[in-house]
């Protein structure tokens, strides 16, 4: 590769993403000589670049200086795109502190290391059939056959979203995120991707609250539909969001965990010889490994509400900042030997979940689900290789791969 400079790497545009994955060189760069870096480039509203596991915990710890917003993360200026600050959904991500707090609050505890450790019965069982599908043969398309339908069953599921409409819930959760995606998007704009897709999530979630607050049950829709803040129930557009959001976040990321966690193994042997010798790995070091490794979220900005500073750089009152989560997982001054993919590491201080007021919500589950997906990977598929080219997704916000041909041989014993 051509030496790379800081003043033309690029780690922005999608179509690099897709044919080659995360900028990792570019970001090794950044930490060794600008950490907080002002990106500015052609049809980029300039932001600081932050690319050191330390700067991005300082920023995230400090939800009052800098302020999360409509503007989620950087993206390219690509026509058809709807203007930075256009209010597609209220929820979580782009509130602050006290509101944010008081609408967290609605269905935290449902998440809590506690309740989610309940479901981890529904959640193997769930994992069994869905490998079901695939034991009698010998290939397969691992991202849609498999790692798309775990984390799909698993939220759909928590909000008694009947099975025959998991389908629309994933093709309108990947239009969500990857609007420019020409498998996802067809003939349409990037805005009137999102509009259309907005359009139909709440539609179809109004139903659902409507039905929820007649007959109350014991499923997440219940409790946000039948939920308050201050006192009242949830405004509608704040409440179609949180919808929206929750089943969103609950799908693409812990996908993207699954296909890249078993093509890191796949391109590591050893590791895959390790796990499937101790498959009890899964509880603990190989899922954060797996985790840094893949760092699904590429990255989430925040806005400086004042005069400040980052690791010595002046950031000025309205800067952006975009905090990049893989870069901070492969940092030199947390992690030894940072490149290599180690399912025994310990400790992992991995920021795959951030961190702070904003720490993923889902970060128990997501455990549980990978959990469960590598431990019976492991005990039951045997020489898995890919069976042709992956095929990332367009999306600098969040990396995935959309395509991922595999062979394998399913051990005797389950088939
Ligand atoms: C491997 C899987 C996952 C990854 C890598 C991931 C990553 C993240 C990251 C980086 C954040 C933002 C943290 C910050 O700004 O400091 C976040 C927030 C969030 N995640 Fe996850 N997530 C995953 C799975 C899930 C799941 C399964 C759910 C299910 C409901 C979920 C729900 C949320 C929600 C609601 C937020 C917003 C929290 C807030 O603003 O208070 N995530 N996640």
């Amino acid at each position: 590769m051509a030496q790379l400079n800081l003043g033309s790497i690029d780690i922005l545009n999608p179509d690099l993403l897709v044919e080659r994955g995360y900028p990792h060189q570019e970001w090794a760069l950044l930490r060794a000589e600008a950490p907080v870096f002002y990106y500015q480039r052609p049809n980029v509203r300039p932001f600081w670049a932050v690319t050191k596991h330390a700067d991005i915990i300082t920023v995230s710890r400090q939800p009052d200086l800098f302020r999360s917003s409509q503007y989620l993360f950087v993206t390219l200026d690509e026509p058809g795109a709807p203007p930075d600050d256009t209010v597609f959904l209220r929820q979580l991500l782009n509130m602050n502190p006290p509101e944010h707090g008081v609408y967290r609050a609605v269905v935290n505890r449902r998440f809590t290391p506690r309740a989610v450790q309940k479901l981890a019965a529904q959640i193997e069982e769930v994992t069994t059939e869905v490998l079901q599908e695939i034991l009698g043969r010998t290939e397969c398309d691992f991202v849609t056959e498999v790692a798309a339908k775990l984390p799909l069953a698993v939220i759909a599921e928590m909000f008694g979203i009947p099975r025959s409409d998991w389908q629309m819930m994933f093709r309108l959760s990947n239009s969500m995120i990857a609007p420019s995606d020409p498998e996802f998007a067809g003939t349409e704009s990037i805005q009137e991707t999102l509009e259309r897709t907005r359009m139909e999530f709440f539609q179809y979630f109004s139903q659902l609250i409507e039905d929820r607050r007649k007959a109350p049950r014991d499923d997440v829709a219940a409790a946000l539909a039948n939920g308050t803040v201050s006192g009242a129930a949830l405004p509608q557009f704040e409440l179609l969001s949180y919808f929206a959001l929750l089943i969103i976040a609950g799908n693409e990321t812990t996908r993207n965990a699954i296909s890249g966690g078993l093509y890191a193994l796949i391109n590591h042997p050893e590791q895959m010889a390790l796990l499937k010798a101790n498959p009890s790995l899964m509880v603990k070091p190989a899922v954060e490994e797996i985790l840094r490794w893949t760092s699904p979220v590429i990255q989430f900005t925040r806005v400086a509400t004042a005069n400040t500073e980052l690791h010595g750089q002046p950031i000025r009152e309205g800067d952006i900042v975009a905090m990049f989560y893989p870069s901070a997982n492969r940092d030199e001054e947390v992690f030894e030997n940072p490149n290599r993919f180690d399912i025994q590491r310990d400790p992992n201080p991995h920021l795959a979940f951030g961190i702070g007021e904003h720490y993923c919500l889902g970060a128990n589950l997501a455990r549980l689900e990978l959990q469960a997906m590598f431990h019976q990977l492991a005990e039951r598929m045997d020489g898995v290789e890919l069976a042709g080219p992956i095929k990332r997704m367009r999306s600098n916000f969040v990396g995935g791969i959309k395509h991922m041909p595999i062979h394998y041989r399913i051990d005797p014993r389950w088939a």
